[in-house]
């Protein structure tokens, strides 16, 4: 049987499977790698920008399906997200209830908030990655490296579905559903929440109850602007994997 070959280190894992080996790229045993994983019990629209090596900026991913790029050689600073509730027609054009860029399947462009994000930048020397819900909240995403060295190299994310614990006064509802939590900051514009004026630095922008209710759903999330030291990860020659409800306590 002529298999497919699968990336080093990506063929063990259990998700794997001949979608994720078929885009697997030739000589994808170099760094940056990234596998992006839909664990939710619903189809999502995984989006990224600058998104040229990753499906064209966007894609649809059902429950249990994984898809594999390679960033750019050359380094790579972007951020992936998730979009929910959407429908595309044949030609990629339509909406989304979170996360969409425009109507266009493929994102040339950020999306709309709020929405959880995955921030990279790639270099030669070292990566940088986050997941922050300063813009909001829409899907638990988990960015974890493989395969790294150096810095702390450990998972960013969350397991915690904010959906279920929004603040009434946050929330954003399709029906009877909570679809995404929206930020203080972007719901009550005021210098405190988001950290400008005489709040505009770490040491005079604390946590509030707002942001800490982020914090208890996603601990190493970035929950508001200055959150760095528990939010802000680095790691060397490193691939990553994506996960969108990893945790299926949550996953709908
Ligand atoms: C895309 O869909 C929207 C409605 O969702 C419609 O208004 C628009 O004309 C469509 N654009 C194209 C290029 O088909
Ligand atoms: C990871 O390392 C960086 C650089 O040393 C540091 O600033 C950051 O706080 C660390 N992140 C975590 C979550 O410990």
């Amino acid at each position: 049987m002529n298999r497919p070959r699968c990336a080093p280190g990506l063929a063990a894992l259990a998700v794997a499977s001949s979608f994720l080996c078929f885009l697997s790229p030739p000589g994808a045993e170099s760094a940056g790698v990234f596998t992006i994983i839909n664990r939710c019990k619903t189809t999502i629209w995984p989006a990224a920008t600058p998104g040229d090596s990753f499906g064209g900026g966007g894609f649809a991913l059902r429950p249990g399906q994984s898809a594999v790029f390679k960033a750019p050689a050359g380094g790579w600073s972007g951020r992936i997200w998730g979009r929910t509730g959407c429908s595309f027609d044949a030609s990629g054009n339509g909406t989304c209830a979170t996360g969409s860029c425009g109507t266009s399947l493929r994102c040339g462009a950020s999306g709309a908030t709020p929405v959880s994000l995955a921030e990279f930048t790639l270099a030669s020397d070292r990566d940088f990655y986050d997941v922050s819900l300063v813009d909001g909240f829409n899907l638990p995403v988990t960015v974890r490296p493989v395969n790294g060295r150096g810095g702390n190299c450990s998972a960013a994310g969350c397991d915690g579905d904010l959906r279920q614990t929004c603040p009434p006064e946050l929330a954003v509802r399709a029906g009877d559903a909570v679809v995404a939590c929206r930020s203080a900051c972007d719901v009550f514009d005021t210098d405190q929440y988001c950290c400008r004026g005489k709040f505009g630095s770490q040491p005079t922008c604390p946590p509030t109850p707002y942001s800490k209710r982020f914090k208890d759903a996603c601990p190493t999330a970035y929950s508001y602007a200055y959150d760095d030291a528990s939010s802000l990860f680095t790691c060397s020659g490193a691939d990553y994997i994506i996960t969108f409800c990893a945790s299926s306590r949550y996953a709908r």
